[in-house]
């Protein structure tokens, strides 16, 4: 795998970072997740503009320019193999001698790499457990500071799970990495940006593919109770698409089956992704 490191294009197993990069000691930095498909990266602009709001809110000026971007980002591609690719990006405020507050001049380091793309079959559908959202109160910034979200993602695998859909205060808020549609009386309802989401570009997109087929999508709060009551579940994100859950803890979601809401996005997702490429 080839890997993008700071102005070079290397082997992964070249890319060295110093031990005293602010990434590594306090996880101060920021990153994206972009797919891939037939070797065109997806809904760009908006990435790159959810990079700049992070690095913005974490008070890291952006190393590069959009053109700088985009050429390193269709060099990682084209340096790897994979029709469909994940790749990740990572901005940290680089090393420095360890000090909570940050140097006003530092260098970031830039790291890019990419990953197959291989989205989860979602014919069957998957369980989801429910829990209590244990992150901070800046889930909009995609800070690369995750253990919460990781030790909430562990207790769901432990459950025999794929995901877990955080509460907060008796409302959903989102996946431990992915974001949450529901469906209740034939209408999508995902919950309204805030602090306490990330921004999911996949969750855009669904939104504005339902509008544009007139199909009945809301963004509203949604409680527990509707939750448990939702006849569709799915969660959505850049490497899980749009996946629909058919178990949530120990009941099963709507008949059991990936519901016909569910099926009739995918279509227009799948069809959307097509057109790009072809
Ligand atoms: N995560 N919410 C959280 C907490 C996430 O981590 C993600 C994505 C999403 C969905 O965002 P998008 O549709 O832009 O991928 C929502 C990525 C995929 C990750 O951390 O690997």
């Amino acid at each position: 795998m080839i890997v993008y490191l700071n102005g070079k294009f290397l082997p992964l197993e070249e890319a060295h970072i110093s031990v005293l990069d602010r990434g590594f000691i306090f996880a101060d930095g920021v990153y994206e997740v972009i797919p891939v498909y037939g070797r065109q990266l997806f809904r760009l602009t908006e990435h790159l503009q959810r990079l700049e709001n992070s690095l913005n809110s974490i008070k890291l000026p952006n190393p590069l320019t959009q053109q700088q971007w985009i050429e390193i980002l269709e060099t990682v591609i084209a340096k790897n193999t994979g029709e469909n690719q994940s790749i990740y990006l990572q901005i940290t405020r680089g090393p420095a001698k360890r000090d909570h507050n940050f140097p006003e001049q530092s260098v970031p380091t830039v790291f890019v790499m990419s990953d197959e793309l291989k989205p989860a079959s979602p014919s069957t559908g998957v369980k989801a457990i429910t829990c209590n959202d244990t992150r901070w109160q800046n889930c909009d910034i995609k800070s690369i500071a995750l253990l919460a979200n990781i030790l909430l993602r562990r207790q769901a695998i432990e459950a025999g799970a794929v995901e877990a859909i955080l509460i907060r205060d008796g409302y959903v808020m989102e996946g431990s990495a992915s974001n949450v549609f529901v469906v209740i009386d034939g209408i999508a309802i995902t919950p309204p940006k805030s602090q306490f989401i990330l921004p999911g570009i996949t969750r855009d997109l669904i939104i504005e593919a339902m509008q544009t087929a007139y199909l009945p999508c809301k963004e509203a709060d949604i409680s527990v109770e509707q939750l448990e009551s939702a006849t569709e579940i799915w969660v959505t994100s850049s490497t899980k698409e749009i996946l629909p859950v058919i178990q949530l803890d120990e009941k099963t979601v709507g008949t059991g089956k990936p519901g016909v809401v569910w099926s009739q996005v995918w279509e227009i997702y799948q069809n959307y992704k097509q057109k790009l490429y072809s």
